[in-house]
């Protein structure tokens, strides 16, 4: 510290680094941003804590991350990940064809949980008249995933994965074998740094290795066609010309997040 003795007063120790709460969940670390939170890490999550603990968080580890920054505003950003409704449209050339079926012809939700805060939502997969590539053949073969507990509670045959989406800016999907996370940080009103990490249980040999492999490029793919319509959605909000927007039942996870964010605005937490 040039010029030490210029400070009146002054202690070094009263200017170290400041000590902040930290906790884990699931294996996973969470920081907030004071040294003694009203609440503890498990009362915030609350019924998530309830339903996601001892789920298949705890065997899965971080096998790939990726961050992007894009020209959206982070709640804009992060309403594509609340929903199944895109996925006929966005997904169409990717996931559609697996998760679409006759019986799901617009990937109707199994299940949708809203909490005071979060909410999970539960998609379907199991297309039985899907026809899969050699490359999703191969996969298929070396990579299923089974039923596990604290998820699906529906117990739905085609369960694929739950969503799970924590106020104000984390979701994780959950599925048997795998998950994916995502850290939305606003850096600006219309810009926000995303921040994705896949999860996945150890390979046992390389067949395993090669599909999970496969299924984490399926993965980030398949986010770029979500990004991908992110920052125009933005651009039409910006432009101000359109300023309503009907929202489904299948998306009533959006409302129910603006809602939070209302109540938050309003001094209601
Ligand atoms: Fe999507």
């Amino acid at each position: 510290m040039p010029g030490e003795v210029q400070f009146l007063d002054f202690d070094k120790r009263d200017y170290g680094l400041r000590a902040l709460a930290l906790d884990t969940w699931e294996k996973l670390i969470f920081v907030h941003p004071s040294h003694a939170p009203a609440q503890s890490l498990r009362e915030w999550l609350g019924e998530v804590d309830a339903n996601i603990a001892g789920g298949p968080l705890t065997s899965l580890t971080p096998s790939a991350r990726f961050q992007a920054e894009v020209a959206v505003n982070w709640k804009v950003f992060s309403d594509a990940f609340c929903e199944a409704y895109h996925v006929g449209m966005i997904h169409r050339r990717g996931i559609a064809g697996s998760f679409i079926s006759p019986a799901n012809p617009h990937c109707h939700l199994a299940g949708i949980r809203l909490y005071r805060h979060h909410s999970i939502v539960s998609l379907l997969g199991g297309n039985p008249n899907h026809k899969p590539t050699p490359t999703e053949l191969f996969v298929g073969k070396f990579g299923g995933g089974s039923y596990a507990k604290g998820i699906n509670p529906e117990r739905h045959p085609s369960w694929n994965f739950d969503t799970v989406n924590v106020f104000p800016n984390f979701g994780i999907y959950i599925g048997a074998d795998f998950a994916d996370s995502y850290n939305f940080w606003p850096i600006a009103a219309d810009r926000t740094v995303w921040d994705v990490v896949i999860y996945q249980t150890t390979a046992r040999n390389w067949s395993e290795a090669a599909a999970k492999n496969y299924f984490r490029v399926f993965v980030r793919d398949t986010l770029r066609e979500d990004v991908n319509t992110t920052e125009a959605t933005q651009q039409n909000l910006k432009a101000g010309i359109i300023t309503r927007m009907p929202l489904s039942q299948q998306e009533v996870v959006l409302r129910h997040r603006y809602n939070v964010v209302e109540r938050w605005l309003e001094g209601d937490r």
